[in-house]
């Protein structure tokens, strides 16, 4: 398709989509709770829809009246035994964490993927659930998926991890819930905190300190009423876009806000952007985000911020090829393992449309500021890679064609309306 142009800035409020990783989790919490649980401004997007199917499959009633998503809890022990395969399709959120709940369970299972999902790799959650005491296996005898998945009885472990991932620690902690025993965790870096948070917010105990997460087994959670705040992922290309347009000002209305994702706003105002936060609202950790025009210059991003703007680092690679001076991106090689390789994705793409970018084992050298061109270019089957190329596609004067669109609908189907709404 010819993605959208303007020769000005972005003017206007938009309400960003809701956050994808609340979404998901506050369908999973509620299956696994006992009671109603109500979710306001969920996600329909592509891989959250997924979630809801898995856990239809699992006999948990979910509806839908346009409004609210009602989940009705099971607890733990009424899952029911999937009749059919369950299905992911694109979402690593949903395949990983799903494993740690049936991996506790009675019953046999099978979940598979798309793909790209079924290129991911999944040792890294296998892994520790079989140091509870699961039994879980790549069909074809690797750690990819379609995996297969005995339900067992879990024991509490202590596990130290050797990767900073929220969807590995969100697996542990479901198994942890589960489990006899209180189970620990050691972060690497500090991840999003969402199943932490949740776990508090659906009346469970848990302990964190720093990066040492304690959660005690055989919990019982109570169903609850959920609101999703906007999805700062989502929300990192208008900011981007904001500030490397000429004469822009943009409202992003409740934003979450959660410290555990805020990476691009660090990133982003020290690289000289000009980003406010307003209406803070405690409770949802979100707030209005304001957005005006400014010259960006270079920076170093690496070590602990890195889990803190995983997604956006494609979004920060265009900024940087916009800023002044050489952008280093280290510590980054999980972006590698995303949907598809961002880093190669990113550099491909936007080296075609004139960037200067060069990959590292972990990461990228951005040269800025580059003027991009007009081009072809392709999502690779990637949602963030295809609104980033949105966004150049915005800096150049000649039209920018972008093949496999579709895959935007992942997280963001409205993507298209809302960009245009504010040109
Ligand atoms: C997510 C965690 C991150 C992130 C993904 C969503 C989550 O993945 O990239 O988009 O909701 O827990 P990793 O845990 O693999 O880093």
């Amino acid at each position: 398709m010819k993605l959208l142009e303007t020769k000005t800035g972005l003017t206007g409020t938009l309400t960003v989509p809701a956050d994808k990783s609340i979404s998901h989790r506050s369908i999973m919490f509620g299956a696994i709770s006992h009671g109603k649980t109500t979710v306001h401004n969920f996600l329909r997007a592509e891989d959250c829809l997924s979630t809801v199917a898995v856990f239809k499959a699992l006999g948990v009633t979910i509806s839908d009246d346009g409004k609210e998503i009602i989940v009705e809890g099971k607890g733990f022990e009424h899952l029911q035994a999937p009749q059919e395969v369950l299905d992911a399709g694109n979402s690593g959120t949903t395949m990983r964490l799903v494993l740690g709940i049936l991996t506790g369970q009675t019953f046999h299972s099978k979940i598979t993927g798309d793909a790209s999902l079924n290129r991911r790799p999944m040792e890294r959650v296998m892994g520790p659930l079989r140091k509870m005491g699961g039994h879980l296996k790549g069909e074809l005898d690797s750690e990819f998926p379609p995996i297969i998945i005995e339900g067992s009885e879990l024991t509490a472990i202590t596990y130290e991890m050797p990767i900073a991932s929220a969807q590995v620690k969100s697996a542990i902690l479901f198994a942890a819930l589960q489990a006899k025993g209180i189970t620990t965790i050691i972060e690497k870096e500090k991840s999003r905190n969402h199943t932490e948070e949740m776990i508090k917010q659906f009346g469970g105990e848990i302990s964190v300190e720093d990066k040492v997460i304690t959660v005690p087994g055989e919990q019982q959670l109570i169903g609850q009423e959920v609101t999703v705040p906007g999805d700062i992922s989502s929300a990192a290309f208008y900011l981007v876009a904001a500030s490397l347009l000429p004469d822009s000002k943009l409202k992003l209305k409740h934003v979450g806000v959660n410290p555990t994702r805020t990476g691009i706003l660090d990133v982003l105002q020290e690289m000289g952007a000009d980003i406010q936060a307003a209406d803070i609202d405690q409770q949802n950790q979100a707030a209005d985000l304001l957005i005006k025009t400014a010259p960006l210059n270079a920076v170093e991003i690496g070590g602990e911020i890195i889990p803190r703007l995983i997604d956006e680092l494609p979004v920060i690679a265009l900024a940087a090829t916009q800023a002044k001076g050489t952008t280093i991106i280290r510590d980054a090689q999980e972006l590698k393992v995303k949907e598809t390789n961002r880093i190669d994705a990113t550099a491909q793409e936007l080296n075609k449309l004139g960037a200067d970018i060069e990959t590292t084992d972990d990461g990228m050298i951005i040269h800025g500021p580059t003027k991009l061109h007009g081009g072809v270019v392709d999502s690779h089957g990637d949602h963030r890679i295809g609104m980033m190329l949105q966004i150049a596609a915005l800096l150049t004067k000649e039209s920018v064609e972008l093949n496999n669109p579709e895959a935007i609908n992942i997280s963001y189907p409205n993507f298209f309306t809302d960009l245009a709404s504010l040109i």
